[in-house]
């Protein structure tokens, strides 16, 4: 059985992977109105992916007794002034959702649920890959500056990059 400290954090990381998923929702909207079609779809996929972690942490807070619950969204960012600034932007999220996620493992270690530790290991991993993901990416749009031939490549390189997956995550 999950204690309360525990599933009051899990339940606020149900409510960050959701938004995490509403945010590059948005930014997969921005990009196809504005000549990206590549890092769209991408983002899209991004976003599915979000939902699925949103998933995986209902299901493990329900299967160890606890409630699982859908707390209030903000409304995600809309507007960006370049590629590289909604690169950047997702990095800095990214960076924040990896120290929440240490942070539950530091809790979990301390109140000795061992179980909630392991379940998080998949997380920390992911969150390796997606930081690596979004960094070398961001080299690239950084490398070509404003050059729009060197933007086309990036863009279309992007519709087939995978998203970041250490392992099937079981939503
Ligand atoms: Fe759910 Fe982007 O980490």
């Amino acid at each position: 059985m999950i204690n309360n400290n525990i599933e009051s954090v899990l339940n606020k990381q149900i409510q960050k992977e959701e938004f995490s998923s509403r945010l590059y929702l948005s930014m997969a909207m921005w990009c196809e109105v504005n000549g990206f079609p590549g890092a769209s779809s991408f983002l899209y996929r991004h976003a599915e992916e979000e939902r699925l972690h949103q998933l995986k942490i209902i299901h493990y807070v329900n299967d160890r007794g606890g409630k699982a619950l859908l707390l209030d969204q903000e409304e995600p960012a809309s507007e960006f002034s370049s590629l590289q600034d909604l690169f950047e932007q997702i990095l800095v999220h990214e960076e924040y959702i990896t120290g929440h996620i240490n942070q539950i493992y530091g809790l979990a270690v301390e109140e000795k649920d061992y179980t909630t530790g392991n379940f998080l290991q998949w997380f920390i991993s992911e969150q390796l890959e997606e930081e690596k993901l979004v960094k070398n990416i961001l080299d690239k749009i950084k490398l070509v500056g404003n050059d729009k031939t060197g933007m086309f490549h990036i863009d279309k390189e992007l519709a087939t990059i995978a998203t970041a997956k250490p392992e099937s995550p079981v939503a």
